[in-house]
This record gives structure tokens, sequence and C-alpha cells, in this order.
């Protein structure tokens, strides 16, 4: 059970967390919110976080609360990308997430479509720099 005064923590994502992150990112609200709409295939999936886990600094991140996941960061240079997991959404975790982020890497871009209100919100909030995609 999460509660309010719950404190967010980053760890580094891992292969073990693969199903969770492809669980996340095919989820429909993900995905209509994504630059690529289309549905995620494992085998892809796999082969990206294999690449991605590989690099010396893979800037993936899972966000726990209490030790549970509740969503991922993604960092490439100066951008950022996040997800919420679908079951922890609408508790204020994008913005503890968003503030975490900011503290840890300092201001990075997020590429929004302007339909993503929860996202400008919470990324204009945390004082992050929103770029409108199509
Ligand atoms: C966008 C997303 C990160 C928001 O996460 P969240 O933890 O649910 O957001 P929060 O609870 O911190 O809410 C932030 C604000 O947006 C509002 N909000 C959240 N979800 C919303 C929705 N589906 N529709 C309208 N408003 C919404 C909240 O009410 C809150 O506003 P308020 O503080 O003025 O009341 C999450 O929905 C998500 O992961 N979506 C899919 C992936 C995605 O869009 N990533 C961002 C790509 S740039």
């Amino acid at each position: 059970m999460i509660h309010d005064g719950d404190k967010l923590t980053f760890r580094r994502a891992t292969i073990e967390d693969a199903k969770m992150l492809f669980d996340w990112r095919n989820d429909p609200e993900t995905r209509a919110m994504s630059r690529d709409t289309s549905v995620l295939l494992m085998d892809n999936h796999l082969a990206w976080l294999t690449r991605r886990l590989a690099l010396s600094e893979p800037g993936l991140y899972i966000a726990e609360i209490d030790k549970i996941p509740v969503g991922t960061v993604r960092l490439d240079q100066d951008e950022i990308s996040y997800a919420v997991s679908p079951s922890h959404r609408r508790k204020g975790i994008a913005e503890k997430m968003l503030n975490r982020a900011f503290e840890l890497f300092g201001p990075k871009i997020a590429e929004v479509k302007r339909e993503n209100t929860a996202s400008v919100k919470v990324a204009e909030r945390t004082g992050h720099i929103i770029k409108f995609i199509d």
C-alpha cells in the first residue's frame, strides 16, 4: 500500500525488469501518448533493453515507493521520457518522479503530445522543458 508521505527513490533498471517495462510500454494509454503508437513485440523489446543495459550509462531507472515499482524514467542526453505504472496513475506519482529526476539530473526536455494534459502539467510544474510533438 502506498501512502502520501512515502519517499520515491530511483534504482537502475535491470534485465529482470523486462516484463514489467514491456507491460507498461504496451499499455494503451502509454502507447497513445508515445511517438510510436504501435504494439511492441517482446523480442524487439528484449533486444532494445539488452542493448540499452550494455551501455556504459544506460540512463534507465525504475522509480519505487517502499520497494514497489511505480514508474520509469529514461534519459537520452538532454531528453527525458517517463511513464507511471498503469495501476498507480492519478496519485501524484508523476510529479514526485519528475521532481526527483530534476534533483538528480537537472532540467530535461520532455517531448509531449499536446493532448497529454497530465504530462504537460506535471513537466511544467516540476521545472522541466516541454517540447510539443504531433
Ligand atoms: C502522464 C502520466 C505520466 C501522469 O502520471 P500520473 O502519476 O498519473 O500523474 P499525476 O497523478 O502526478 O497527475 C498530474 C496532473 O495531471 C492530472 N491527470 C493525471 N492523469 C490524467 C488524465 N488521464 N487525464 C486528465 N488529467 C490527468 C492530475 O489530475 C494532476 O493534475 P492536478 O494536480 O492539477 O489535479 C501517466 O498518465 C502516464 O504514464 N501516461 C502514459 C505515458 C505518458 O504519457 N508519458 C509521458 C510522455 S511525455
